[in-house]
């Protein structure tokens, strides 16, 4: 565990921001409500004013987070599916490219959600991914993929064993990566001359915005905004030429990046850096008055649950999302307040949410029982889940959700 308050990618010393106090993994289920061990950090999270990155202070070893058994299958959304379709599509039809011979790399590449669709039209391509058994689901689905975790070294070896690179890309995966600067080193060595990284990450600028302060978790140990990106890439002689919102994960970016000078900026990095400077992502106040909104979520959320709670109603959880774990840990909110956590994906049903020890149940269990209340902790597919829970809400089934402000619907 690091000890100093330092900037990863600087090294320089960054302000503290919000104390999380202790956190469990996000994706930490446990298999009984009382654990002999489990696993927690300090989780704090900090600003550096030079480099501009939102980051965590500590973050837990990567391998106990990315192993044989990581728990997120990307392919379980299909909102996701689809999302990953049109990437794939803007990737091959971006003219990026080369005609002859073209090569990709995917940075945790998950189950292969988004590099089928290159092994489908014969790309050649190579998926890096960390967790093994997703990983093994990525080759069976005929996505050629190492378990292993990116740096300089392994971009050096693709390099020899590959050639160099037309696209790197990667989707909610740097901001995983705590040696950064080696990632942005590699893929520096990893691209042709010709070549682009394109990567897409949750955006500091909706997150400020929204509250969302359940997108820090473990896992998550940088926030970007395109002023830390250009930052970041900058040391690398590297620069942004696009920048393109998504919706997905409750608002996201997609950065695309080139050697300097090899292609011209498109107008949307200047109106987005614009807007960043005048929200004032560059400084240090925007993220203070970020704590207080914080704070005030939590306090309107548990004096929520707690009314509920004296009128005698049922509340439960909607998807165990590792986002949930931040909330549930940060207000203290226990299986006193929210019955079960229903969620979709089999291997954590059956299981305790980590840290608070909510059991997780399957789908069916909300379905046939339906509650009062249900806090919806997979608020990013709020529209997915909103239009298959018609019934739900039919039948009276209330849905509270906590950004951008707490609120039942
Ligand atoms: P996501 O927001 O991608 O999670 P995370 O915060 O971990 O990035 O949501 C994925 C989780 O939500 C996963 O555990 C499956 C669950 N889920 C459901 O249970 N039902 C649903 O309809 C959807 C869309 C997700």
């Amino acid at each position: 565990m690091r000890k100093n308050n330092i900037c990863r990618v600087t090294g320089y010393p960054l302000t503290e921001i919000i104390n999380f106090g202790s956190q469990p993994l996000g994706n930490g289920f446990v298999s009984s409500a009382n654990p002999e061990e489990e696993y927690f950090f300090p989780m704090v999270a900090g600003f550096a004013e030079d480099s501009m990155m939102f980051q965590l202070i500590n973050q837990p070893e990567p391998k106990k987070m990315f192993h044989e058994n990581y728990a997120f299958f990307s392919s379980t959304s299909m909102h996701m599916r689809n999302h990953f379709k049109t990437f794939a599509d803007h990737v091959i039809d971006s003219g990026y490219m080369s005609e002859a011979d073209p090569f990709v790399v995917e940075l945790g590449c998950n189950d292969g959600i988004m590099l089928k669709h290159f092994s489908e039209k014969g790309i050649r391509h190579l998926g890096v991914e960390p967790s093994l058994n997703v990983a093994k689901e990525a080759n069976k689905v005929g996505v050629k993929t190492i378990s292993e975790f990116f740096s300089e070294d392994l971009a050096d070896e693709v390099a020899r064993n590959h050639g160099q690179a037309d696209i790197f890309f990667a989707a909610n995966v740097m901001c995983h990566i705590p040696d950064i600067l080696g990632v942005a080193k590699g893929i520096k060595k990893l691209l042709k001359p010709s070549g682009v990284v394109m990567f897409e990450d949750p955006y500091l600028g909706d997150i400020i915005k929204k509250t969302s302060y359940d997108q820090l978790y473990d896992e998550h140990v940088f926030l970007f905004s395109a002023l830390s990106v250009q930052y970041l890439f900058g040391t690398q002689d590297m620069e942004l030429i696009d920048l393109h919102p998504q919706s997905t994960h409750g608002g996201s970016m997609r950065y695309t990046l080139a050697h300097k000078g090899a292609y011209e900026a498109n107008d949307s990095v200047a109106q987005i850096i614009e807007t960043e400077l005048k929200q004032g992502l560059d400084r240090q106040e925007i993220f203070q008055v970020f704590k207080k909104n914080v704070e005030t979520s939590r306090e309107n959320l548990v004096e929520l649950l707690t009314k509920l709670k004296a009128e005698g109603k049922r509340v439960v959880g909607y998807a165990a999302t590792s986002k949930s774990t931040t909330i549930l840990n940060y207000c203290n909110i226990g299986p006193d307040l929210i019955e079960y956590i229903c969620d979709t994906t089999p291997i954590k049903q059956g299981t305790f949410s980590p840290g608070m020890h909510i059991p997780i149940v399957p789908h069916k269990m909300f379905a046939d029982n339906p509650p009062d209340y249900a806090v919806l902790f997979a608020w990013n597919h709020a529209e997915e889940i909103m239009a298959k829970e018609q019934s739900y809400m039919q039948n009276g089934g209330k849905w509270i959700l906590h950004v951008p402000e707490v609120r039942v619907l």
